[in-house]
């Protein structure tokens, strides 16, 4: 049976979406930061009044463009700042949704390291609909990890944020130190992670 051609529109331009799960987890920031008014406010700004942004489905990255840039016009700060702040506090919810794949030993490093095939992996097997970026981490030696983050959708900045949230769940955020080393709006993002020894007992 032939499939309706609005199926191969959608997985034509799949890595031009994003997640329905990311737009839930952005309500739940402006709402948080802001209130349930602000959401409606941005998206009649942005042209996506009445989505209901669906966890199974995803949506056009020109979506969530604009809602972040709406976003900055009314709080003064750069998309690239909130994209990072965004990352930063979808931490905990990406964690809870995902669990089950997360080890209990695990902390800051494990997790970054662990990203690509566990983390991103059971989220290609379980949702059709989500295609998350492709992350090659290299572990350089104890203290640094180096990450090349490869999306067309170029969120470099919320990779940022998601690497510096991983660092405060675990309370290691005093001692993660995360920096882009090339622009964050490139499809190809090269991003640094070092780990500041603790020397115990000093
Ligand atoms: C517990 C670990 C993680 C889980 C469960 C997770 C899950 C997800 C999910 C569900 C998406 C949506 C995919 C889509 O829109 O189709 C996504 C996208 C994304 N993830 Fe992850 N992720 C994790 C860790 C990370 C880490 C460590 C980074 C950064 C190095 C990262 C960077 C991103 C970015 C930037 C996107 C947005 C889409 C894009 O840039 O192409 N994620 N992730």
């Amino acid at each position: 049976m032939a499939l309706p051609v609005t199926f191969y529109k959608t997985m034509e331009n799949q890595d031009l979406r994003v997640h329905g799960s990311i737009f839930f987890l952005l309500k739940k920031f402006v709402v948080a930061h802001f209130s349930e008014d602000m959401w409606d406010q941005l998206n009649g700004e942005a042209g996506t009044g009445g989505k209901s942004f669906e966890m199974t489905q995803n949506y056009p990255l020109d979506d969530i463009g604009a809602i972040v840039g709406a976003a900055s016009r009314h709080t003064g700060a750069s998309v690239n700042e909130l994209k990072e702040k965004f990352g930063e506090y979808l931490v905990p919810d990406l964690f809870r949704l995902y669990a089950s794949y997360l080890r209990p030993e695990w902390t800051t490093r494990d997790v970054l390291i662990h990203t690509e095939k566990v983390m991103h992996g059971a989220v290609r097997k379980l949702n059709s609909t989500a295609n998350p970026p492709i992350l090659n981490v290299s572990e350089v030696s104890e203290t640094l990890l180096v990450i090349d983050y490869f999306s067309r959708r170029r969120m470099g900045s919320l990779a940022v944020g998601i690497i510096k949230g991983i660092a405060r769940y675990f309370g290691e955020q005093d001692v993660v130190q995360v920096t882009p080393t090339t622009d964050p709006d490139d499809e190809r993002v090269q991003i640094r992670v070092t780990f500041q020894k603790v020397e115990l007992g000093s």
